[in-house]
Parts: C-alpha cells; sequence; structure tokens
C-alpha cells in the first residue's frame, strides 16, 4: 500500500474512535471519560487535518499546510457550536440523543465530502471505502452506546421498549383486590419506620465524585441510626441517567424495601423519566411500579399489615412538572407554574381508598407521599404564623393552638402550584389521610397539623442542587400498631 494511502487509512480509523467518544460525550458526563475526551478531541483534529491535507495536495495547493489549518479550525469549531445550538434550540436541552444524532450526521457528511473530493483528484480506487468508514462510525458509536453511557440506551432504549406495555390499564370500574397494593408486614413488637429521603439531585459527575461520597455517608448514617423497615423517597432523585444508577446502586445496598416518587426534576437530565421509571422498577428491592396509564410515572399503593390485617396505607403519586393543560386545576399553564395531582388521581386516590378499607372491613389511616408540595401548604403555615408576608419573617414562630403541634422553617417561598387543587378537602372529605409528606422546596422542613392533616415538608438529604447545611437529614414516619402515623425530622450534622 503507498504510503499516502497508509495514512489516510489511519487518519479514517482515528476519525472513527475518536468519533465515536466524541458522539457519545455530549451525555456522557462521567469522570473517567473526559481525559479520553481530551485525547479524541485531538485525534480527532490531528485526523481532520490529515483529510484536509489530502484534499488540498490532491488538489495541488500551493501552501496546503496552511489551508489545512485553517479548514480543520473552522470545521472543529463548527461542530463544537453546532452541536449544542442545534440540540438546544432544536430539541431543547432533554434531548440528549438528538446531540449524538446530529454529533454522527455531521461528522458523516463532513467525511463523505471529502472523501468524495479526495477521490474525484486523484482517482485513487482506496478513497472509494468511505462506506467502510461509515460503516466503523457506525459500529463504534454503538459499543459506546451500548458499553460507556446507560443514559445514551435513549434510542436503542425507545426502539425496544414500548411505554405503554409498563402502566396498568386501570378504569376507576373495575373491582378493588387486595393484591393490587404491595404490602409489608410490621413486627408486632416494634414500630413500623420509615425513612424518608429528599431531594438528592445529584449530576452524574457530582454523584460519581465528593459529593457522592458525601450523600452516602450521610444516609448511611440515617439507616444506622433509624434503622427503617422501608425507605421512600420525594423525588428530585437525580438529575441523569448515570446519577440515576448511582442512586439505585447506594439504595439498593441496604437491602431494605424502598419506594420512591418521581420529582419534577427526573428526567430532566440525559435520562428521560420513562428510562428513570423503567430502571426503578427493575431494582430488586424497590417497590416502584409505573401505575395506571394516563397519571405520570409511580402511581402506587403500599399497605403496611400486622399479622396479615391492613394496618396503614401510603400513597406514592406523581405530581408531574410543569403545568401544560390549559384545563388544569393547579392553574394556568406557565413556566413556572408548577402541577400536581390530576383528578384523575383525585379518582384512582378515592377507588383505592374505599377498595382498601373495604378489604380492610374498617377505616384505614393512611399517608401520602409526593413531590411537589399542596398549595395548602402555603396556606397552612400562614395560619399557624399569622405571617402573610413570608420575606418579612422567615423564621416565624408558630402560634396559638398551632405552636405545640408545629416545628420546622420556610426558608424559601415555596414551589407549590399557583392555586389549590381540590385534593386536600378531598383528603379532608375522605378522612383517611392524616399524614402528607412532600419533597421540592430544599431549605422548608415545617410540619404544621393543619385542620386534621399534618403537612410535613420532608428534610433534604445532602447538598445536592441547592441546600441549607442545618436542613440536612431524612423525615421518619413512625407507624403504630394501632395505625397511627408520626412525623419527625432526624438532622444529620452536615460535614
Ligand atoms: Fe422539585
Amino acid at each position: 500500500m503507498q504510503e499516502t494511502k497508509k495514512l489516510r487509512l489511519y487518519a479514517l480509523t482515528a476519525c472513527a474512535l475518536a468519533l465515536a467518544v466524541l458522539s457519545a460525550y455530549p451525555v456522557v458526563f462521567v469522570k473517567w471519560i473526559v481525559p479520553l475526551y481530551a485525547v479524541c478531541v485531538a485525534v480527532f483534529v490531528a485526523a481532520a487535518f490529515l483529510l484536509f491535507l489530502a484534499l488540498f495536495t490532491s488538489k495541488g495547493k500551493e501552501k496546503p499546510i496552511l489551508f489545512s489549518l485553517i479548514g480543520t479550525a473552522v470545521y472543529t469549531a463548527a461542530l463544537m457550536g453546532i452541536t449544542p445550538l442545534v440540540n438546544n434550540v432544536i430539541f431543547g436541552a432533554n434531548a440528549p440523543w438528538n446531540s449524538v444524532l446530529v454529533n454522527a450526521a455531521l461528522h458523516l457528511v463532513f467525511w463523505f465530502v471529502m472523501l468524495r473530493l479526495i477521490r474525484k483528484n486523484t482517482g485513487e480506487a482506496f478513497v472509494w471505502k468511505p462506506l467502510l468508514c461509515v460503516l466503523l462510525v457506525l459500529a463504534g458509536s454503538a459499543v459506546c452506546v451500548a458499553l460507556v453511557a446507560p443514559n445514551m440506551t435513549d434510542p436503542l432504549f425507545m426502539l425496544t421498549h414500548k411505554e405503554e406495555r409498563y402502566f396498568e390499564a386501570w378504569s376507576e370500574d373495575q373491582a378493588f383486590a387486595r393484591d393490587y397494593c404491595a404490602e409489608l408486614e410490621k413486627d408486632p413488637g416494634k414500630d413500623f419506620v420509615i425513612l424518608n429521603l429528599a431531594d438528592i439531585q445529584l449530576t452524574t459527575d457530582e454523584a460519581m465524585g465528593e459529593m457522592g461520597a458525601q450523600v452516602k455517608r450521610y444516609t448511611d448514617r440515617l439507616v444506622e441510626e433509624v434503622q427503617p423497615d422501608l425507605i421512600t423517597l420525594t423525588g428530585d432523585n437525580a438529575w441523569s441517567g448515570n446519577a440515576y444508577l448511582a442512586l439505585i446502586r447506594m439504595l439498593e445496598s441496604y437491602e431494605i424495601p424502598w419506594a420512591p416518587v418521581m420529582g419534577n426534576h427526573d428526567g430532566q437530565g440525559a435520562a428521560s423519566e420513562f428510562w428513570c421509571a423503567y430502571k426503578l422498577s427493575k431494582a430488586k428491592h424497590c417497590l416502584f411500579r409505573f401505575g395506571p396509564e394516563g397519571m405520570g410515572y409511580g402511581n402506587y399503593i403500599i399497605n403496611i399489615t400486622e399479622n396479615g390485617e391492613i394496618i396503614h396505607t401510603l400513597f406514592l403519586m406523581d405530581t408531574h412538572s410543569y403545568i401544560e393543560d390549559e384545563n388544569s386545576v393547579n392553574g394556568p399553564v406557565g413556566e413556572d407554574n408548577y402541577d400536581h395531582l390530576w383528578p384523575n388521581q383525585f379518582t384512582w386516590y378515592t377507588w383505592a381508598l374505599d377498595g382498601i378499607e373495604a378489604a380492610a372491613g374498617r377505616s384505614i389511616e393512611s399517608t401520602v407521599i409526593f413531590h411537589i408540595p399542596l398549595y395548602e401548604y402555603k396556606t397552612a403555615w400562614e395560619t399557624a404564623t399569622g405571617v402573610t408576608d413570608w420575606e418579612s419573617d422567615r423564621d416565624a414562630p408558630f402560634i396559638g393552638e398551632y405552636a405545640l403541634s408545629s416545628f420546622g422553617v420556610r426558608h424559601e417561598y415555596g414551589g407549590w402550584s399557583p392555586q389549590s387543587n381540590g385534593f386536600f378537602d378531598l383528603i379532608k372529605e375522605k378522612g383517611s389521610t392524616k399524614n402528607v409528606l412532600c419533597g421540592h422546596d430544599h431549605v422548608c422542613d415545617y410540619s404544621v397539623l393543619y385542620e386534621g392533616v399534618r403537612l410535613t415538608y420532608a428534610l433534604k438529604d445532602g447538598p445536592g442542587c441547592y441546600w441549607e447545611p442545618e436542613l440536612n437529614g431524612g423525615t421518619v414516619i413512625t407507624v403504630g400498631s394501632s395505625g397511627s402515623a408520626a412525623a419527625e425530622q432526624h438532622f444529620i450534622p452536615a460535614e
């Protein structure tokens, strides 16, 4: 083989390998891939330079090196700029796999054009092998997808997993059966203890680094001190796919049943909400279920039993993200308007509660766990403190009848939906739910017994996104033999 052909072959092979990693990089924020990425950029730039050089030389151009340097610089800059631009402007930030496709498409077009031009100038048969190179690229990218980037499974995952298959075909007319709900048996000799973790919300870089280790230390200590029978998570569990997998690994390591709900940020990072839900549903100790279709991801129920009898029910529900429905009960459509439960979830809650109480033959106390606070968290705090201008007194004490029953602080406004959606009224009407637990606002940990229902903000676990170190820990819900539940905050000193 002639030296020039060899050179081109090396260049193309290097390009193929570099492209595979480059294509994956936009969605793979794993620490160890960063130096690899830097190497690939260098190889890729060098390879592109060789392609330009081959082209300009074959055209008999003067100063081919200078032109090749300029061409390489322009091309590299364009690729670096175009990919995120196209991804963000056209697809939106929450479409990582599109950036991979755009990236790969741009490279392929570039190669194809270059090789055709070189061939045209030289007439060399070898240059006709761009197809082989394209296949190399695709193979390299596929290996990356499969081995390097779990987030990147989205295109393949979406092709091979039909989302609808994972939801229940539920109707309010169907008969309730007790085995519709998961059951956890309480030891008659002791309380049933639930430890809730809130808003861990790490990026992949953070999860793989010191912050992930820090959250693990806090969570280890919480599990050690609280000795829970069940761990719940009130959503905003992780930002992206690899962080999600790290979180699942951490929770699985305790070998304790755990039950998460989705927050508004789950599925907002590099992995889709469906992918996150799928991974949760497959984890061995995780009780997460997709739940009925058309209600979001993860509406499911856990009954706590004692001697086989249901004594308490946990409703885990998805409060979605932002209001998109013009007729929403949660308020007007708006970028900053948080969504909440939908009316079909009210129906499902009523259906299940009636079914459980019929199965138990008596009324059953329940706890509702979701991510976004009810609008009534606002009115509860204002009523319990007598303060309507929150910013004037963030540490307002609770007054009157609330002084003894309420605790905690409100250090931010609160991310509830713009209006009351009627679920609080439904809770009161049904008379079963005595505790509501939400996450979402990281520096609120207040708990107010309001109109017979305790509304509690879960304490945040770790520094993810934003926090106040003195508001670090977990929330403990204790269910006694009577079936009634009590909530308290379990603080862990920040390091
Ligand atoms: Fe949130």
